[in-house]
């Protein structure tokens, strides 16, 4: 059984306030709430505040990227050895975000992931198509393409202990424009089916894939019913406590 796994990313949001109270309330709430796995993945500046806040909670906290080289010129960058040394266990790698904005490409991805895992980081490894490939009728290639890419090299073992894979179509971040339950089982199937050829049914059936694009505490669970849907990446709905509890209850097991 995966355990579902829902977490914030709170992007270029929130400040040091909000985010006291947003944890305080939150760590209230998850002393007797055990049935998903939380992640909160702040932007890095409040990375050292959230680790402390959220500390014995069992939520992990992350980073939202982070730069493959240990140290240097590399002004206004954070090392991902800098994300492990004050306390945060994961980060995301390849959010559309950073490839479309910041044009990280898949080569960047892999950097990223192996400094990260080397330091000890989990990681959520974000793939998506855009609205004209999928009108082009692309998905699945673009999407299995960024997987491959994202995979490459990795043995059975990591994906299955370290590795969390995020769907996001980038037409459906931010948008209000949410995957149907249908169009977002169609693609994490062939993201798990590929995994069972790459990698072995052991591994395609442990590792949890996250779907994110305008999950709201209204479509949670129906996305979270769909078979291989294991979670939720989630943006504008996280960033209110009231909101994200609300998406943490209705993404339980059955909710
Ligand atoms: P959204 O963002 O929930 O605001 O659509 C999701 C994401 O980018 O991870």
């Amino acid at each position: 059984m995966r355990k579902p796994y829902i977490a914030a990313n709170w992007k270029m949001n929130l400040d040091a306030d909000a985010i006291d109270e947003f944890c305080a309330e939150l760590s209230e709430f998850l002393l007797d709430f055990d049935a998903v796995r939380v992640g909160v993945f702040p932007p890095s500046l409040y990375l050292p505040q959230v680790v402390r806040a959220l500390a014995g909670t069992g939520a992990v906290v992350g980073a939202q990227s982070c730069r493959p080289e240990a140290s240097g010129a590399f002004t206004g960058e954070i090392a991902a050895r800098m994300v492990a040394d004050v306390g945060a266990k994961a980060t995301l790698i390849g959010h559309s975000e950073r490839r479309q904005i910041f044009g990280e490409t898949d080569a960047d991805v892999v950097a990223r992931r192996d400094a990260a895992l080397a330091e000890g980081l989990d990681v959520i490894l974000c793939v998506g198509e855009t609205l004209e490939e999928r009108e082009a009728g692309r998905t699945n290639e673009v999407v299995i393409g960024q997987l491959e890419a994202a995979l490459a090299d990795l043995t059975p073992d990591v994906v299955r202990e370290r590795v969390t894979l995020a769907y996001e179509p980038v037409w459906a971040i931010g948008t209000g424009k949410t995957a149907t339950p249908d169009q977002a089982q169609e693609v994490h199937a062939s993201i798990r089916a590929r995994l069972a050829e790459g990698l072995g049914g052991e591994v395609a059936s442990a590792t949890i894939i996250q779907y994110g694009g305008s999950v709201k505490p209204d479509n949670v669970s129906e996305l979270m019913a769909c078979p291989d849907v294991d979670g939720a990446l989630v943006g504008g709905a996280s960033l209110q406590l009231e909101s994200f509890v609300a998406l943490l209850r209705g993404g339980q097991p059955g909710a």
